[in-house]
């Protein structure tokens, strides 16, 4: 089997899913459920249409184009990611998984190759915590790991319901067929840039997920006292805010703590109340992120910005409520898998290292319901989740090239 990837076509494809955004390119913003959102999957859609896929949405979004194979009644191979980005991404995360998962199955399609099992393309809804503040809404409800009350429960900012967005996107079945039994996949491969820096460094062209880190999320709201920024004298306040910076602190400290890198540690969302220069902060949310590979040591971050919160709240007189969002496991890939994968690229002279995933994916959750394992490109200096983040047309097509062997190899 010869097989040809169009790169040409593949980036010309990744610049028009881009252009679906809320904010100037090069940056890319587009929010589950928003109509860039619907309008990108639109586009994609027509997209796995013109390559003959046979094409199905579930009721929270996730979109399904299949390739019949010859055993169509056989637990089929996938491979996918997401097309949602967080505010002023760039336009590779995720998309390089989507379009170039569909560009694999094209190449394969022009290559004569037959699949016995069907290979299906998977977009996933609301891979980005952005809008319900819990990442991977959409592979977390097809693995069962996500409880369909979160349909009410999981609010945006405004209060608005995970139910009215996906009704108003028009998927308005029971949840209650999200879910797909272990076994209903044979395999799950994603291709995704690496988000770091290391395969650049390393001057690598693939890598080979071994395991995925176990990301938890904390919302926090420390409530103080409100007054004038004048007049009220210093001894008599309990400022919210240099509460929520003294437990920012905390956590760093804590993630330090462990002295392994594969700890980090994040507080990336701080709102402010009043929010008024001449305000002393009466209430504050901020919102953590914390991962690392051993799910013991993040638990033990988690553990110690709880005591940090005892302390600061009874020393400054503030009063703190901690809400876990999510405290996930690390997931394990599949050795077969990622022995296919290294077979592609022997079978192609490429380069690659097995490594470990810091940043959460579809994966983390697919791994519940099926043997996974994903490939990542470099991207220039390691960056992601800004508008810099890059990605080069050679690495996309070794890394689409290596997807398709992979799953020519998984699908007979
Ligand atoms: O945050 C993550 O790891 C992913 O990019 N959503
Ligand atoms: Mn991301
Ligand atoms: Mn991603």
């Amino acid at each position: 089997m010869h097989l040809e990837i169009d790169a040409d076509r593949l980036m010309a494809e990744l610049d028009t899913l881009a252009t679906f955004s809320e904010v100037e390119p090069p940056a890319v913003t587009r929010v589950v459920f928003s109509d860039t959102d619907l309008r990108a999957r639109r586009y994609v859609k027509s997209l796995c249409s013109e390559a003959g896929l046979s094409i199905r949405e579930d009721a929270v979004g996730n979109t399904f184009a299949r390739w019949p194979g010859t055993q169509e009644a056989l637990p089929a191979a996938a491979t996918g990611s997401h097309i949602d980005a967080i505010p002023h991404a760039g336009r590779f995360d995720g998309t390089v998984g989507v379009l170039g998962g569909l560009e694999a199955i094209r190449a394969l399609q022009r290559s004569g190759f037959r699949p016995r099992r069907s290979i299906e393309l998977i977009v996933f809804t609301a891979e980005e915590p952005t809008r319900f503040g819990i990442g991977c809404l959409g592979s977390r409800m097809m693995s069962g790991s996500l409880e369909d009350t979160a349909d009410q429960n999981l609010r945006d900012n405004e209060g608005r319901t995970l139910r009215e967005f996906r009704n108003a996107a028009g998927f308005t079945a029971s949840l209650f067929g999200v879910r797909l039994r272990q076994g209903h996949y044979s395999a799950f491969i994603e291709l995704h840039i690496e988000q770091g820096p290391l395969l650049e460094r390393e001057g690598l062209s693939i890598g080979l997920v071994s395991s995925i880190a176990a990301p938890a999320s904390l919302r926090i709201w420390i409530d103080g006292e409100g007054g004038h920024a004048g007049a009220m004298l210093m001894p008599d306040r309990h400022d919210a805010f240099l509460a929520a910076a003294e437990l920012a602190l905390a956590l760093e400290t804590a993630v330090k703590a462990t002295g392994v890198i594969d700890t980090v540690g994040t507080t990336g969302v701080c709102e402010v109340f009043p929010g008024a220069i001449n305000s002393v902060p009466s209430r504050v949310r901020i919102e953590m992120d914390v991962r690392d590979v051993d799910v013991t040591r993040r638990n033990g971050v988690i553990a110690a910005v709880a005591r940090a919160s005892q302390e600061i709240s009874h020393r400054r007189g503030v009063s703190i409520r901690t809400e876990m969002l999510n405290s996930d496991p690390p997931a394990q890939c599949a050795p077969e898998l990622l022995d296919a994968l290294s077979a592609a690229c022997r079978k192609h002279s490429i380069g690659s290292q097995q490594m470990v995933s810091r940043a959460y994916h579809d994966s983390l959750f697919m791994a519940r319901i099926a043997p996974v394992a994903m490939v990542f490109i470099p991207c220039r200096n390691g960056v992601s989740h800004r508008p810099d983040e890059f990605a080069s047309k050679e690495a996309i097509a070794q890394g689409t090239l290596v997807l398709a062997e992979a799953l020519a190899a998984v699908a007979v």
